[in-house]
């Protein structure tokens, strides 16, 4: 049984505010293409039909790539309904395509995946309850072999993004916070140019579910 939390209403307010004043090119999280995702993506599902969802997807073009390199069935995420109607725009109804707005925190999945990306989301997450929910999502919306492709920032990274405060990780940290029914089958680092010439250490974490 899942355990109600308080949603995270100023976190939505904060993500509408974003993307309703600020062209994706101009917020620090911005790349021209995914390339980190893309590249694991490809190599733990290079079955194109593996069901792939990205949680916190803003307005990244990773869905479009996906759908581009003949991934069928896409799944993008987020908390701002702004967002997501950026990205469906952007893509259109597109065979395969699927949009859900929703708070992780409160996100009742209704299907599985079997790549489960998240690129700079669950690092917002700073409290233990609304980890406890994201955790209780993945895991409903995962099953035994599904892949997780997590980015946060690393433990020597910036302790704010988008001025919010993130809890940092590193590859051994995040898999302890996930628990024992996720190993730990890849850990990397990024550093991430944003578009004002600042550097953000990312720490990326490919985890298999049991
Ligand atoms: C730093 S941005 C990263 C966007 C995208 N993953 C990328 O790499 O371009 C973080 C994203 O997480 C979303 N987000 C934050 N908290 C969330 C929550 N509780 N539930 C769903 N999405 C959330 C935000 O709206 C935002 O789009």
């Amino acid at each position: 049984m899942r355990r109600a939390v308080t949603p995270q209403d100023a976190g939505k307010d904060h993500w509408q505010k974003v993307y309703g004043t600020r062209a994706e090119t101009e917020v620090s999280w911005y790349q021209p293409r995914p390339a980190r995702s893309l590249e694991l993506i490809a190599a733990y599902a290079p079955d194109r039909a593996t069901p792939a969802i990205d949680i916190g997807a803003g307005a990244s073009t990773l869905a479009q790539h996906l759908l581009d390199a003949g991934y069928g069935d896409v799944t993008v995420v987020d908390i701002s309904e702004t967002a997501i109607a950026r990205t469906r725009a952007r893509i259109g109804d597109r065979k395969g395509a699927h949009y859900i707005v929703a708070d992780m925190t409160a996100w009742m999945p209704d299907r599985r995946w079997g790549i489960w990306h998240d690129r700079a989301a669950f690092h917002f997450l700073t409290d233990t309850q609304h980890q406890d929910a994201y955790i209780a999502a993945l895991t409903e919306a995962t099953e035994p072999g599904s892949v997780l492709i997590i980015a946060t920032f690393a433990l020597d990274g910036l302790e704010k993004c988008s001025g919010l405060p993130v809890r940092r990780y590193s590859p051994e940290t995040l898999a302890a916070r996930l628990g024992p029914a996720f190993d730990l089958v890849e850990a990397s680092r990024e550093d991430h140019p944003t578009p004002s010439g600042l550097v953000q250490r990312f720490a990326w974490t490919v985890l298999r579910r049991r």
